[in-house]
C-alpha cells in the first residue's frame, strides 16, 4: 500500500515537472497578446496549485503510513513544496493585479514568468536529483 502511494507521489512529480516546463509557453506564446497572457497564467495556477497538492497529499500519506518520521528528506521536500507554493501563488498575485495591458508591465511579467518557471523546475529537478541518489544509496539523507 505504501509502495502504491509513493508510486503516485513519484508520478505526480513527474507529471508537475511537465506541466513546469510546458508553462514555459505561456510566456513565450503569448508576448504579444496581454490578456491571453492572464488569462492562461490563470489556468496554469489551477494545474500548479491543484498538483502540488496532490503531491503533498500523497506525500503526507506514505509519511504517516510508512512511519519515515520526519527525516531531513522529508524536511527538505516540505521546504521545497512550501518555497514552490509561496512563490507560484506571490507571482499568480502580480499578474491578477497588475495593468496587464500596459506594454512595460506585460513584458516585465512576461520575463519574471520565464525566470520563475525555470527557478521552480529547478527546485524540482534537484529535489528528483537527490532523492535518486538517496535511493541509490550514493548519499543518506
Ligand atoms: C508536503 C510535502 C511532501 C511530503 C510530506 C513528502 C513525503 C515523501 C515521502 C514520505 C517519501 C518516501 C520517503 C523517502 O524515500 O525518504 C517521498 C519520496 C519522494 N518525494 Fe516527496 N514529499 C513531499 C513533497 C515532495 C516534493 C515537492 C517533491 C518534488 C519536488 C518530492 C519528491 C519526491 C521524490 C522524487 C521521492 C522519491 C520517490 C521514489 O522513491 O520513487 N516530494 N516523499
Amino acid at each position: 500500500m505504501v509502495e502504491q502511494i509513493l508510486a503516485s507521489h513519484s508520478i505526480l512529480v513527474k507529471i508537475f515537472l511537465g506541466l513546469l516546463i510546458a508553462g514555459l509557453l505561456i510566456p513565450m506564446l503569448t508576448s504579444k497578446d496581454p490578456l491571453s497572457f492572464k488569462k492562461f497564467s490563470f489556468i496554469y495556477t489551477m494545474f500548479f496549485q491543484a498538483i502540488i497538492t496532490m503531491i503533498a497529499f500523497t506525500g503526507l500519506i506514505a509519511m504517516v503510513m510508512g512511519e519515515f518520521g520526519f527525516t531531513l528528506s522529508i524536511i527538505i521536500m516540505i521546504v521545497v513544496w512550501a518555497v514552490l507554493m509561496y512563490i507560484e501563488i506571490r507571482k499568480y498575485r502580480l499578474i491578477k493585479m497588475a495593468k496587464i495591458q500596459n506594454e512595460d508591465t506585460h513584458k516585465l511579467l512576461n520575463g519574471a514568468f520565464l525566470k520563475i518557471s525555470a527557478v521552480q523546475i529547478l527546485l524540482v529537478a534537484i529535489m528528483v536529483l537527490l532523492m535518486v541518489l538517496k535511493v541509490k544509496g550514493v548519499i543518506s539523507l
